[in-house]
């Protein structure tokens, strides 16, 4: 299976990533969490990456598509891949098509959460993520069982820079401006389907599984 989740920040995307990747033994590669690596580990990408991350901007093109090209040639990306965060603009979005038509590997659906600006605020702001392991967490709706540290890993939970209100704002402006636009070029190729992402995580993975079950069984057991 090759999968895209599309949808504005903190509509669920990489909630519900981990819970799909599990079900399908895919790998999830998320560009965001990419990038925060690097910016973890103080690599010349990372530090390229950061003050667009901060700011709530998108990191140029040219270093987006190149990383992920990269990332596509690994050995686990061979039989199928879910994105999260990626592509974020057309051009991002065309780069891939060629990529994935050099390999005769295409995309087979993209998955579009939809959910209010409201309630993805109050995501966002309550949000918190594991530095180690970036597992998702949420102050009121999913907190930690032991306060500050991962339930999966044990490390320090902390709150994205980027999950500030001032940066969430941004961060929805840019969504609207450059990243919507990619839901008529995948309309436009009949690729495009629509789940709402309100209620519970698990009723929103139902519906996400229900679209995937028409193009793929399952094959890695239960979700997580
Ligand atoms: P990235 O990390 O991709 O962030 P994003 O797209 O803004 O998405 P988020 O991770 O904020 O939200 P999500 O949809 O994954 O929601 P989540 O599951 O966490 O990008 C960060 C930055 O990196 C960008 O701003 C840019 O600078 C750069 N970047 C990354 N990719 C790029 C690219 N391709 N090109 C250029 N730049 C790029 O859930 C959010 C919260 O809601 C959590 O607390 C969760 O517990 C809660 N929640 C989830 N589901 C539910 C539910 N059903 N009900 C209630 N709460 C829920």
């Amino acid at each position: 299976m090759r999968i895209i989740l599309l949808g504005p920040p903190g509509a669920g995307k990489g909630t519900q990533a981990v819970r799909l990747v599990a079900r399908w033994g895919i790998p999830h590669i998320s560009t965001g969490d990419i990038l925060r690596a690097n910016v973890r580990e103080g690599t010349a990408l990372g530090l390229e990456a950061k003050r667009f991350m901060d700011a709530g901007d998108l990191v140029p093109d040219g270093v987006i598509i190149g990383m992920v090209g990269e990332r596509l040639a690994e050995p686990d990306a061979a039989d199928g891949f879910l994105f999260d965060g990626f592509p974020r603009t057309v051009p991002q979005a065309r780069a891939l098509e060629a990529l994935v038509n050099e390999r005769d590997t295409p995309i087979d659906v993209v998955i579009r959460l939809v959910v209010d600006q409201d309630d993805v605020v109050a995501r966002l702001t309550g949000r918190r993520t594991c530095s180690e392991c970036s597992r998702i967490y949420h102050v009121q709706t999913d907190p930690p069982a032991q306060e500050g540290r991962c339930d999966a890993c044990g490390g320090a939970i902390v709150q994205r820079d980027d999950d500030r209100e001032e940066v969430v704002l941004n961060r929805l402006e840019v969504h609207r401006t450059q990243t919507a636009p990619l839901e008529d070029f995948y309309f436009e190729r009949g690729l495009l389907r629509d789940i709402s992402a309100v209620g519970s995580v698990e009723e929103v993975t139902e519906r996400a599984v229900a679209i995937l079950g028409e193009y793929d069984r399952p094959r890695g057991g239960d979700a997580a």
